[in-house]
C-alpha cells in the first residue's frame, strides 16, 4: 500500500486541483459544496455521467439500457434517457421513477425474479418496451393478464448460462445455482423458450443474461456468450442482451476495462459465435460509479495506542452499505489537500450503533487529518445512494450534480420530519 495521493483514475473526469490547492469538481470547490449543501453529500460530475452514457450508446447502439438500480432519481433517469439510453428497471418502483422523469415506457425494460402481477400489469398498461421473463410463475401471470385483455408484451428470456464470474458471491448471478433466470444446463432455458414460442400472451424478441456484477475479466462475458450462442443461432431472434456487470476500479491498484473495450470483447465474441441480431447490454455501475463521491465531516478521532485509529464521520453504512455487505474497499482523501501524501493508516467508520459500521477498513490519510475536516470517499456513485437506508434514523444525504461551475440539487437532504412521514401520528 503506497502513501501516494488518491490516484486520478478514481476521481471524476472533471476533477482538478484549484489555485487554492484544493480539489474542485465540475468547476466548483468541493469544500464550498460541503458548506452549501451540508454533509454527508453525494457529488456527481454531470459531464462525466453524460460522457459514459454516450460512450455506452456509441459502443452498443440505442438499445443499450442504463441499469437504474445503480443510482436512480428523477434527474438521473432523465439524464440517461436524454443521452440516448434506455432504462433498465428492476421493480415497479424503479419503473414509476423512470416514468415520472419523463422516460417513455417504450424505452424501459422490466427485470425482476419475482415481479408481482400488479407490477407486470402496470408495465404492460404503460406500454413497456421489454419484459425480461425470469420464471415459469411469471409466464403464468402473463397468461392471466392476457386473459384479462392486456396486450402481449415483447419479452426476453433470462438465461443463467452456468458461468461463474470472478466476483463476490452475493453479486454473482450467472451460475446454475441462482435465484435468477432459467438454468441452461437443467434444460429450463429451452423449456422457457418453447413456452414463449407457443404462447399468444407474449412476443419473444430476445435472450438475456447477466453473469454478475463487478466483473473485471471481459472474457467471462465471452464465455457466457459461447454457451448461449447455439440457442441464439437456432432461434434467430432480433436481440441478445448480455446484461451489465462491468467492473470499476475502487482502490488504487485496481484497473477495469472501459465500456468501449468491454463492448469490443462482447461484440467480437458474438460475431465469432455467429450470434444473429443485435447485441446489447445494460451497464449500471460503469456509468455512474466514478462520477460520484461522498463528502463527510470528521466528527471524532479515537486513537487506541498500538492498535488502531478510528476516524468517525457523519454518515456510514446508511449511505454506503457496500463495505459491510461485500467487504468492499474504498480510498479516502482530504479535498483540502488532494496532492498530500497519505502515510497515516486509520479506519474510517460511521455514526451508526454497530461495530461493523465501517466505510474504509484500512484508509490512508494525510498526517494532519483532524476533527472538522471534510473527508471524501471517491467512486461512491453506484449502489451507495440507491442501497442507502434510514438506519438509526439518520436522514439520507442530499445529491448534487455539478457541471460548468454550477451545482444543482437533484435530491434534497431528508429532514427529521421526513423520518416520521409514514408513521401514523400517536394520540
Ligand atoms: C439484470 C441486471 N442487469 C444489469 C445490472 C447492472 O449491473 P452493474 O451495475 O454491475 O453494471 C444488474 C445488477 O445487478 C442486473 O441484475
Amino acid at each position: 500500500m503506497s502513501d501516494l495521493p488518491v490516484p486520478s483514475h478514481l476521481l471524476p473526469d472533471n476533477a482538478s486541483v484549484g489555485s487554492d490547492g484544493a480539489l474542485w469538481v465540475g468547476g466548483l470547490p468541493l469544500l464550498d459544496l460541503a458548506e452549501e449543501f451540508g454533509t454527508p453529500l453525494f457529488v456527481y460530475d454531470e459531464d462525466h455521467l453524460r460522457a459514459r452514457c454516450r460512450e455506452a450508446v456509441a459502443a452498443f447502439g440505442p438499445a443499450v439500457a442504463y441499469a437504474s438500480k445503480a443510482f436512480l432519481c428523477l434527474a438521473m433517469a432523465r439524464l440517461a434517457y436524454d443521452e440516448g439510453m434506455a432504462i433498465d428497471v428492476a421493480t415497479g418502483g424503479e419503473l414509476f421513477v423512470a416514468l415520472r422523469a419523463g422516460v417513455p415506457a417504450s424505452r424501459c425494460i422490466l427485470h425482476g425474479n419475482n415481479k408481482s402481477i400488479d407490477e407486470l400489469a402496470m408495465a404492460i398498461e404503460a406500454g413497456i418496451g421489454r419484459i425480461v421473463v425470469d420464471s415459469f410463475d411469471e409466464f403464468d401471470r402473463l397468461d392471466a393478464l392476457a386473459a384479462r385483455g392486456l396486450p402481449a408484451p415483447r419479452i426476453s428470456i433470462r438465461i443463467t448460462p452456468g458461468i461463474e464470474a470472478h466476483t463476490h458471491e452475493f453479486v454473482r448471478t450467472g451460475q446454475e445455482d441462482s435465484k435468477f433466470g432459467f438454468g441452461w444446463h437443467s434444460g429450463a432455458a429451452a423449456e422457457a423458450v418453447a413456452r414463449a414460442q407457443a404462447s399468444s400472451s407474449v412476443s419473444l424478441v430476445g435472450l438475456h443474461m447477466h453473469i454478475g456484477s463487478q466483473v473485471f475479466v471481459a472474457e467471462n462475458f465471452a464465455a457466457a456468450i459461447e454457451v448461449v450462442a447455439p440457442l441464439a443461432r437456432e432461434l434467430d431472434l432480433p436481440e441478445l442482451c448480455i446484461g451489465g456487470g462491468l467492473g470499476v476500479a475502487y482502490v488504487e491498484d485496481e484497473e477495469a476495462p472501459t465500456l468501449s473495450q468491454w463492448a469490443t470483447v462482447v461484440k467480437n465474441a458474438c460475431r465469432d459465435a455467429g450470434v444473429p441480431g443485435r447485441v446489447t447490454a445494460e451497464p449500471g455501475r460503469s456509468i455512474v460509479a466514478s462520477a460520484g463521491m461522498t463528502l463527510y465531516r470528521v466528527g471524532t478521532i479515537k486513537e487506541i495506542p498500538g492498535v488502531r485509529t478510528y476516524v468517525a464521520v457523519d454518515g456510514g453504512m446508511s449511505d454506503n452499505p457496500r463495505p459491510v455487505l461485500y467487504g468492499s474497499g474504498y480510498e479516502a482523501f482530504l479535498p483540502r489537500s488532494p496532492g498530500a501524501a497519505r502515510p497515516r493508516r486509520v479506519r474510517v467508520v460511521g455514526k451508526h450503533c454497530e461495530s461493523g459500521d465501517l466505510l474504509v477498513r484500512k484508509a490512508k490519510v494525510p498526517e494532519d487529518l483532524a476533527v472538522g475536516d471534510i473527508l471524501a470517499t471517491p467512486v461512491t456513485g453506484a449502489y451507495g445512494h440507491s442501497m442507502g437506508s434510514n438506519y438509526n434514523k439518520v436522514p439520507r444525504p442530499a445529491v448534487v450534480f455539478v457541471a460548468g461551475g454550477s451545482a444543482r440539487l437533484v435530491v434534497r437532504r431528508e429532514t427529521t420530519e421526513d423520518l416520521i412521514r409514514l408513521d401514523v401520528p400517536v394520540a
